[in-house]
């Protein structure tokens, strides 16, 4: 079985483009880039005309920043897009046009019929071999289905009910900002500040801040049913999730409950899956009390799952609950993760790109 959560050596060398480079998500594509010794051979950091110009550091040199613009696609191999779904809609087909594979990790194209929805430990059979364009899924999803999906192994799903504590992180870097702001000054005996959120952040909580539909969902909530049906390949799940902002830096936790088509299986067997599944580390120590939390699932390429036990209101319920780092493998890292597998299947080898051209 293959290894996600370590670094990999590949022997290609590519043209990579990261769209949205200077946000959040970016800064985390150039940081795996070199950790996971991606074969980045000229790369290109594409942002708003307001950052051209900037330098960021990679590989212990200064790269500029580019405002971007259709012809900023010119010979690169593999473009990582991450800048919000109307740039994804507007520079897609030219990066596409350019010969480049493109993997986006806005909601822009993911629920389109045709367009593979990924997460590699699960689904990466969803990828044709015509495709060119393959979206990153929703972060809060990428975390629940990371846990829920080796489960299968030991029944049928019959249905999901989570509830989410979701980090500034999944706001961007600017609602980031404004949850250490708005900390310092409540500190200070100041009033918190809203800036690009509703309401207070800093030692209160919310519902998601994106807006509700005429079923009382929130977007979050939306895309996060909609999406884990299309990866599971379920159409019909039934699952139902409550989105909710905590004042938490980064990485989302998830509290899970599992309904099986029969009895639940036992809390040593769920154990048992979770010890042999890809990308998901066990921390489910009750005597420690120590269960998934989002200061350990930080900077971690793994989910952490755990607490898990028995629902005491449903004999074919279990319980668990889930942390991941929303900006790895919640966003960044399971983008990088879909290039290394095609790369090892061969789809991303420049050669090979240039004598398909
Ligand atoms: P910029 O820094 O120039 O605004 P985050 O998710 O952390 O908020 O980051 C969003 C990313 O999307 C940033 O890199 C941002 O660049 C980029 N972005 C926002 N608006 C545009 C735009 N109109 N064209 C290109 N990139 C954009």
């Amino acid at each position: 079985m293959l290894d996600f959560g370590y670094p990999t050596r590949m022997t290609q060398s590519m043209t990579v483009a990261v769209l949205g480079a200077t946000g959040a998500v970016g800064q985390e594509f150039l940081r795996l880039f070199e950790r996971r010794q991606f074969p980045v051979d000229e790369l290109r950091l594409l942002a708003s005309p307001r950052s051209a110009g900037h330098k960021m550091r990679f590989r212990d040199r200064d790269a500029i920043v580019e405002a971007v613009s259709p012809e900023s696609f010119a010979g690169v191999d593999l473009a990582f897009f991450s800048a919000g779904a109307s740039r994804s809609r507007e520079y897609a087909p030219a990066a596409i046009a350019a010969g480049a594979i493109v993997i986006d990790n806005s909601s822009a194209f993911r629920m389109e019929p045709g367009v593979p929805l990924v997460i590699p430990e699960i689904n990466l059979d969803a990828i044709g071999p015509a495709d060119r364009l393959i979206a990153n899924p929703n972060c809060t999803a990428i975390i629940l289905l990371m846990a829920i999906a080796p489960l299968r192994t030991l029944g049928t799903i019959e249905r999901v009910i989570v509830s989410t504590y979701q980090s500034a992180s999944g706001g961007g870097a600017a609602v980031m900002q404004e949850l250490e702001d708005q900390t310092r000054a409540v500190l200070d005996g100041r009033e918190p500040e809203p800036r690009h959120l509703p309401h207070p952040y800093a030692f209160n909580l919310f519902s998601h801040n994106t807006p509700i539909n005429a079923d009382g969902l929130n977007e979050e909530e939306a895309k996060v049913i909609e999406e884990s049906r299309k990866i599971l390949g379920e159409t019909n799940l039934r699952i139902n999730v409550t989105c909710v902002r905590v004042p938490v830096l980064r990485a989302h936790t998830e509290s899970i409950t599992v309904e099986f088509s029969g009895v639940a299986p036992s809390e040593d067997e769920v154990r048992d899956v979770f010890g042999r599944a890809p990308g998901v580390i066990l921390v489910d120590d009750r005597a420690a009390n120590h269960f998934p939390m989002p200061r350990e699932a930080s900077g971690r390429a793994e989910v952490l799952v755990g607490r898990i036990r028995r629902d005491p209101s449903h004999p074919n319920a279990i319980c668990l609950m889930a942390s991941g780092d929303q900006l790895l493998k919640g966003a960044a890292l399971n983008a990088v993760q879909i290039a290394e597998r095609l790369m090892q299947a061969g789809r991303l080898d420049p050669v090979g790109l240039a004598g398909a051209g």
